[in-house]
């Protein structure tokens, strides 16, 4: 069985006292719903995405505490003259067990290609420590009216796949975030996002069936506690990736209610 995982990306937002709050706040409540419900241990994981210069604070704070920490983004390189990157040995040593790789705003905004998100994938696999790529794929507005919404998302997967075979992908997490879902309050239904989960689960299933059908697979766009039950409830959706509604300890919470 698969667990669900719900994690929160706070893009560039946040300082240290929005973090300190953040987390020490989310972890309470959860511990709080845990033991109402009698479960002695969450039966989900929580990651939560701070800026880069958060990292070491919130690695710090959540060290004994059910949450995971993660960058938004890496270097594919583990040294050298790029200024303004940050390393996976940099993020690793302030205790980032996971990492988004290719997010919609890197994408668009930065102009990263499938290419330089396959190179970062390919990093987080050669790494001599554990931290898990998220992989972040999904098209815009205009690729799904076209009827392109699977062509895009299997050319997203596929550049990955190139770079690093299917086993490379063994304990990664996917995120399927439809571009034209994200910030907007328009989310896709839970059946269009669990036409595509299926599909992404079948692809990797068609090269590895283990692979296929332990690979976590969130949704993002728009989610909030009062759509997350729905879109959990669906049979390849594995969590969420909580943009928005993980800035505050109510809304990420909320949503971590429809994963336990
Ligand atoms: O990484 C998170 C996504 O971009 C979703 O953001 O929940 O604000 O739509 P959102």
């Amino acid at each position: 069985m698969r667990r669900f995982l719900v994690a929160g990306n706070w893009k560039m937002h946040g300082g240290l006292e929005m973090t300190t709050e953040l987390i020490s706040g989310i972890s309470r409540e959860v511990l709080n719903m845990a033991t109402i419900s009698e479960q002695r241990e969450l039966a989900y994981d929580i990651l939560v995405c701070p800026p880069a210069v958060l990292l070491q604070h919130a690695g710090a704070l959540a060290k004994s505490l059910p949450i995971s920490i993660g960058a938004q983004n890496v270097s594919p390189h583990t040294s050298g003259a790029f200024t303004g990157e940050v390393s996976l040995p940099m993020i690793a040593e302030m205790g980032c067990e996971y990492v988004l790789i290719g997010h919609s705003e890197r994408r668009e905004l930065f102009h990263e290609t499938d290419q330089d998100t396959a190179e970062k994938f390919a990093a987080c696999v050669n790494f001599d420590k554990s931290v898990v790529p998220v992989l972040c794929v999904g098209e815009s507005l205009s690729e799904r009216q076209q009827g392109q919404t699977e062509l895009v998302v299997e050319r997203q997967l596929n550049a990955v796949i190139d770079a690093v075979g299917i086993q490379g992908l063994d304990g990664a997490v996917i995120a399927y975030e439809p571009v034209w879902a994200i910030g907007t309050g328009e989310t896709a239904s839970p059946e269009q996002a669990q036409a595509v989960h299926a599909f992404i689960r079948a692809k990797l299933a068609g090269l590895d069936e283990n692979i296929g059908q332990r690979t976590q697979i969130l949704y993002g766009g728009s989610v909030k506690s009062g759509n997350a039950e729905q879109l959990f409830s669906q049979p390849d959706i594995d969590g969420g990736l909580i943009g928005g509604a993980s800035l505050t300890v109510e809304g990420f919470v909320g949503i971590c209610r429809a994963a336990q």
